[in-house]
Formats: structure tokens, sequence, C-alpha cells
């Protein structure tokens, strides 16, 4: 999602002293078209007149086709791309989000995670939308209707904006962005916990965006919020507050172009969200694990008796949503009790012999759109199973033509060759696996509560790899001219093996496999040679000690070895050492980062399209 504000002094002519020229809607606007490289799925604005008061304009589709209403007073506003994450888009699921007494308005990226409690609380709010977001504008409603910031907190004069916005900060669990605008009031409000804030300061003029590229055009001097941050923006500047007291925040210049902006400085959308995944994955986790009960909540439900009766969970997907595939069905097996297959969903058949009231089949498409895995989905709607949809996207096909949905909450995602998607994929299956393995009676607590903790570390784990970054661009430059490269490990190793290989190939043009390690002696090996690297997967979840023996038989036809090692393992032979953290069964998706990181540096150097890979695109709707 992306967000926008702006708060000015414009002259006559429409024009700030700093240059900024246009009304406080169309400058808005333009954020918004700024913003559209992100991805969304609606759009909206807030206009605050100094008579005219608020004016709210919002809908599902495109920026351009929002009718941003002409405020002639209007003083400040805030814009907003909406990429759903809690209901459908639609227009009224679209922000800002408004109280009742309709004078706050509001935008907000990330999650509240307690938004149904608190919506319990506001029971007698009428509410207009399915979002978390909209509890936000009632809370702000409540505060100041108890007259926060004046009398309630002991001092004089009427309610305030921003105290109120502070009072419900502590209300909020999750992590978010808000920006608030009041009618009456001059100044744009805004908090950070956990999602990006940038200000802009302008001359007489003052930005927030979620990044810069959003106002990039009219200031390059930007001061980035900290956590927990509070700011209050009016023609007059800034103000930041932390734990209420204020504080001063650098003022630092911007370099970049907006190209560059764009992808947070990154040079390519690939690496950005490879560097997004200790974010994303929050986000995929964020309130739905419940680690001292052993449980997990995914707003999913299934007819009673369905998951205890269930004989076999059948997971359709395509590419790097197969490899995801893979690693769940392994999860499913040990987790839930429940016997369960993969199948490429081009090749996916309802086969004979299987009882469809006791089959649940699992479409897994980042994009909800791919035809390939919808065909296998009506396949098994026909033949009478029921269906269930991993996804990123809401209000794709694919959720409309399950009986259930689990939304990863990936983020967008731009690059051709997925990644962050990849890790929430597994992530949500993973915790769908804990969901069904206790409803089954086949998971212990203890064992829950051991691989939900795992599952916790996982942000802090990935982070820790790219951190290490640096080694991985190192064994790229070195070992990246290979003639093929070979990707090996076991059990949980094997799908990121597979899809290892994957990245590789579709970004470098190289050619790189993904073996079972125990089938490189059946056949692959073959083919090794001084110049073929064989990179491995020896952690946890990936019977590292079995596939070392398989890369030794490599290494002895002269092969050189890499190897993602459990950390507090070491292989003296091998030839560079890549260390992940202890996470238990979502170590090889750990070590994924690091091929990930491989692949992309590798064809870097090679200066390849890594965006947009020749012949490949990032939803195929066409079997
Ligand atoms: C295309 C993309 C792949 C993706 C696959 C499945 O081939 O290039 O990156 O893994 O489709 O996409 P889905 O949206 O169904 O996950």
């Amino acid at each position: 999602c992306g967000i926008i504000g702006f708060v000015g002094e414009l002259d006559s002519g429409g024009q700030t002293d700093g240059g900024t020229t246009g009304s406080v809607g169309a400058i808005i606007h333009e954020g918004l078209r700024n913003l559209e490289y992100r991805g969304y799925d609606s759009a909206g604005v807030a206009l605050v007149g100094a008579s005219s008061g608020l004016t709210v304009a919002k809908r599902s589709g495109e920026v351009d086709g929002l009718t941003v209403p002409d405020v002639p007073d209007a003083t400040h506003g805030v814009g907003h791309t909406r990429w759903s994450t809690h209901g459908p888009p639609t227009d009224a699921n679209a922000h800002p989000h408004t109280d009742c007494v309709g004078d706050v308005a509001v935008v907000h990226n990330g999650i509240v995670e307690n938004y149904e409690a608190l919506k319990k609380e506001l029971a007698d709010h009428e509410f207009t939308s399915d979002t978390d977001t909209e509890v936000i504008p009632h809370l702000i409603e409540e505060e100041l209707a108890a007259g926060a910031g004046g009398e309630e907190d002991g001092k004089e004069g009427d309610a305030d904006l921003l105290a109120a916005v502070r009072r419900v900060e502590d209300r909020l669990e999750g992590s978010y962005a808000i920006c608030a605008v009041r009618e009456g009031d001059d100044r744009i409000v805004v908090a950070r916990r956990g999602s990006p804030l940038v200000l802009g300061r302008g001359e007489n003029a003052a930005f927030v965006a979620s990044d810069v590229t959003a106002f990039l055009e009219h200031t390059r001097d930007v001061t980035y919020l900290e956590d927990g941050d509070v700011a209050a923006l009016s023609p007059d500047g800034v103000e930041v507050f932390a734990r209420g007291e204020p504080v001063e925040r650098e003022i630092e210049r911007v370099t970049w172009e907006a190209d560059a902006a764009e992808k947070g400085g990154y040079e390519h959308y690939m690496r950005k969200e490879i560097h997004e995944q200790p974010e994303s994955l929050r986000q995929t986790l964020a309130g739905r694990l419940d680690v001292s009960a052993g449980d997990v909540d995914l707003d999913v439900s299934f007819p009673p008796g369905f998951l205890a009766d269930l004989e076999e969970i059948r997971i359709v997907a395509c590419g790097t949503s197969y490899y995801a595939g893979r690693y769940a069905a392994q999860l499913f097996e040990e987790l839930a009790g429940v016997r369960a297959t993969v199948e490429i969903a081009s090749e996916y058949e309802f086969g004979a012999g299987r009882t469809p009231d006791r089959t649940l089949v699992v479409a897994v498409t980042q994009s909800g759109e791919t035809a390939d895995t919808l065909g296998a989905v009506r396949r098994a709607n026909a033949a009478g199973a029921r269906t269930f949809a991993v996804t990123n996207t809401l209000g794709s096909t694919v959720t409309r033509e399950v009986d259930g949905t689990a939304f990863i909450r990936a983020g967008p995602e731009i690059g051709v060759a997925a990644t962050k998607t990849f890790a929430s994929q597994v992530a949500t299956l993973a915790m769908l696996a804990v969901a069904v393995g206790r409803d089954r009676g086949a998971l212990a607590a203890a064992d829950a509560r051991s691989v939900l903790k795992d599952l916790q570390g996982l942000p802090g784990a990935v982070q820790q790899v790219l951190d290490e970054e640096e080694q991985v661009r190192e064994a790229a430059r070195e070992y990246g001219d290979g003639e093929a490269f070979f990707f090996v490990g076991r059990a949980l190793g094997v799908p990121v093996a597979l899809e290892g290989a994957l990245k590789l190939k579709e970004i470098s043009y190289d050619h790189a496999e993904g073996f079972a390690a125990g089938e490189l002696k059946h056949g692959p090996l073959a083919l090794v040679t001084p110049d073929t690297p064989v990179l491995a997967v020896l952690t946890d979840g990936a019977r590292a000690a079995e596939t070392m023996n398989n890369v030794t038989e490599a290494q002895t036809r002269g092969a050189p070895a890499l190897g993602c090692v459990s950390a507090g393992d070491t292989y003296d032979t091998l030839d560079v050492s890549f260390e992940v953290p202890n996470v238990g069964v979502v170590e090889p998706l750990v070590a994924n980062v690091y091929l990930q990181l491989f692949a992309y540096h590798v064809a870097n150097d090679k200066g390849r399209a890594i965006d947009k890979p020749r012949n490949l695109a990032k939803s195929v709707t066409v079997e």
C-alpha cells in the first residue's frame, strides 16, 4: 500500500514558497500516481478545506479513474493506494476511512492485529467496511469525545487530534503507519510502528509518505520516522514526538532518482524484495501465532469433522509455488499426520480410487490467477473435493472458486522471479499444517509450540542471512562462471534445492538443476566437472550428514561445493559455508535466502534483465 499526505501554504497562484504548485488535491493525486509502481487495487483521498470541512473520495480500481474532488479552499489532505489484506478490493474498503461523525479521516498501512477485539469494544459505532483500519478513526472519535488532550488530560482547551492519535496508538497491536486528518484542524497527524513513513520538508509545506518517491519532485529533504514516533505536520513545519516528548530527527537529503527510489535505493525490485523478507514474513505471521497455547489462528474454517476424517491433502501449483507446495507436503505429513501429495497443476487430475469428500485440494498461487492452477481447482471442484487456496492476492480469481482461503500477506511482488512470496507461502502453509495437526489431534501442544517458536524466529533469522550478503556476493563472483550449477538437498532441502536452481536459471540464464541429493549418483553425477559448482542445503530438516556424503561424491569429481550449514555445524571440506541460524523445520527456508542472493549476484554480474527475464511473465494466464 502507499501513503501520501501534503500540507502547505499555497498562494493565490497555487504555489508554495518552495515552488510546489497545484491544488492540494492535484499534489496528492500526483503522489498517488508516483506510488502506483508498488501495486494496488484501490485508491482514495481525504481533503480538508478551511471552511468546506472534510471531503473524501475513494474507489476500487486505478488511480487515474479516481476523481479527486475540487476543493478550492483545501489546506491539506491525505491519499492512499490500497493493496487488500483484510476485505476484498471494494469501494467501501478503500482508504481513507472515517468515523461516525464524519470529521476524522485515516489512511493506514500494515495490520491492526487486535481489530476484532477493538471492534467489539466499539459496538455502538457503525462500521461500513471489512477492514481492520476502520477501527482507527472510530477510536480517534472516541478519544476526541472523551476530551483527549483537553480536560481529560488535565489541560485546558479542546480535545486534540494529536493527543487522540497518541492514545489510540496505545490501544493498537500490530504494525502500522497511520495518517489522520480532522475537520477544523490544520495538521496531519501521523504515527509509525513497523511500517515505513517518511516526512518531506518543504518551505511552508510538508509531506508524508510511505516512501520518498511519492513526493520527490517537490522536495528531497526528508526525515525518516522511527518506530514509535508520532508527528504533526502543518505549514509551519513538522513536530516529532517519541514517547510523548518532542524529539529532533535528522533531515537527510535524498540523492536517488525516482526510478532508484521506487526500488528503495536498490538496483532491482528483486533485490529489494529479497531484503523485504523479514518484514513480509512478520506480516505473514502477524496475529496468527498463539505460541503459549501451541495453536494458530488463520481465520479459516472447515465443516465439522472434515479435518478429522481427512484422508489426503493434494497440493496443486506451478513454478515457485509448486516448490512451496513440496515443502508444505512434508510438513503436512509430519505435523498434521495426513498423507500429502503435490502435483504440478497442469498435470493434475482427480485420479481413480480417491475419495473426494475426504480430500482437501490446496492450490498455492501467489497471483491467484495462474491458468494452470485455476484449471486444477476446477477439476477438483468438479470431482467434488473440498478446495482451498493459499494466495497473496485478495479478490483474485482463485479466491472466488475455492471453499476457503488463507492469505500470505507478503505485499505486492514486482520482480518476475518470486522471492518473498515463496517465503510467505511456506510460512503460511506451515501454520496451516500446525492448525490441521492440532485439530486432528495429531500434534501435541508441546511439539506445536516448538514449531511456532521456530516460525517466530524466522524474520530475525532471515535478517541474519541478509546481513551476510557480502559473503554471497564474493561467492557469486568466484563461482558465477560455472558451466552449470547443481543444487542438492534431502527432505525439506529438496524443494529448496529445486527453487534455488529455478531462481538461478530464471534470472542468469545459466544451466541450473536441482536434485534430491541421493539421486546425484544415479545419473547427474555424469555431468559433474570442476566447472559445475554444487550448492547444498545442509541444515536441520534436510538430513545434512547424508547430503554431505553426496556432496563429497561431487567434490571427488572436482566440483567446488558451497553449503548452507546450520549454525554450530562445520564441514571442513566445503569451499564456502553459509551459516544458517537455528530455526528447526524452517531452516531450509532460511537457507533459500542465500540461494536467492546467489542467483541475484550471479545474474547481476552478468548484467541480466533481472526484474523481467527474457521469455518469462509474472503471472501466466494461459494454459
Ligand atoms: C510464473 C512466474 C513464477 C511463478 C508461477 C506461478 O511462471 O514466473 O514466478 O512461480 O508463475 O505463479 P503463481 O502466481 O500461481 O504463484
